[in-house]
């Protein structure tokens, strides 16, 4: 693993700065008051970074155990916490080999896109599978996903951006290539910190992440036991879902075995 790693993950929280953390997380507690059929009070987030959903939710007065494989974005997410007196309670895990030792949890998240780093359909299937047997019968699994629409008509190949942070200019080159036989957006990033005294710092990380149909996506859900309930077209309640919906949130319950099976007879 070497995405999230090392100074990446220490400028993680400035790169994201403008995003409504927030507001998202108020969101995910709307979909669960409104569609949880369960009382949910201790939630599972899986790829949590450096844990910015995860403060909002407990701000929100749920129990979070929040968890991802990179110990470095765990390291960031943990120094806030203890900063911010949270309890959140921070963990390592794959989320492709969940193992939380017979936790069950009354709902689970997973933002950001960060579903689609497992790339491949079995790998997906593995975290359904992970998620399902971490879950209350009924409970819900909300996430967010890269819709294969607009990164097919809108995707960029180069972007820039730049930040000022203690004193040093941050430039960073986004540039992007698409498999589209593996529905995988392989971004380069370049990383320049030219800092106060004249000298710089190069950093440069690849990521891989897929993009979805909505309708394999259901597929998906379905051969895993899960009943896709809403999509959402990123966090707004009632948006249509275009070619312009670059984030697509998913609201899926879970469903017992049994009950699909006198279903289907
Ligand atoms: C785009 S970041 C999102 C982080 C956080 N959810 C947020 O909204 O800021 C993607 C995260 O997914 C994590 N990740 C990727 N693949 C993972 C896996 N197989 N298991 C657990 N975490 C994973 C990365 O370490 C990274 O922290």
């Amino acid at each position: 693993m070497s995405a999230y790693a090392g100074r990446h993950a220490e400028l993680y929280d400035l790169f994201y700065a403008d995003k409504p953390y927030g507001d998202e997380a108020s969101f995910v507690h709307r979909c669960i008051q409104e569609l949880s059929p369960l009382h949910v009070s201790r939630l599972l987030e899986l790829a949590c970074g450096t844990g910015q959903h995860s403060f909002g939710f407990e701000k929100l007065g749920y129990q979070v155990v929040a968890t991802d494989y990179s110990n470095d974005m765990l390291e960031q997410a943990k120094r806030k916490a203890a900063v911010l007196a949270s309890g959140v309670d921070f963990r390592f895990s794959d989320m492709r080999d969940l193992r939380l030792a017979g936790e069950v949890f009354d709902c689970a998240v997973c933002l950001f896109d960060s579903i689609g780093y497992v790339e491949t359909n079995e790998a997906l299937i593995n975290v359904l599978n992970g998620v399902y047997r971490h879950l209350r019968p009924g409970g819900l699994f909300i996430f967010e996903f890269w819709h294969a629409a607009a990164m097919l008509v809108h995707f960029e190949p180069v972007r820039v951006r730049r930040w000022e942070f203690e004193g040093s200019k941050i430039l960073r080159i986004s540039e992007t290539t698409l498999n589209i036989e593996r529905q995988l957006a392989r971004v380069n990033y370049s990383i320049y910190e030219f800092r106060p005294d004249g000298c710089y710092v190069f950093l440069q990380e690849v990521q891989k992440n897929r993009y979805f149909l909505i309708q394999e996506v259901a597929f998906m859900l379905e051969s895993a036991n899960f009943k896709p309930i809403r999509w959402f077209s990123g966090f707004c309640w009632d948006a249509p879902i275009c070619e312009d919906s670059w984030h697509i949130l998913a609201v899926a319950q879970k469903v017992s075995c049994k009950s699909r099976q006198t279903k289907q007879s």
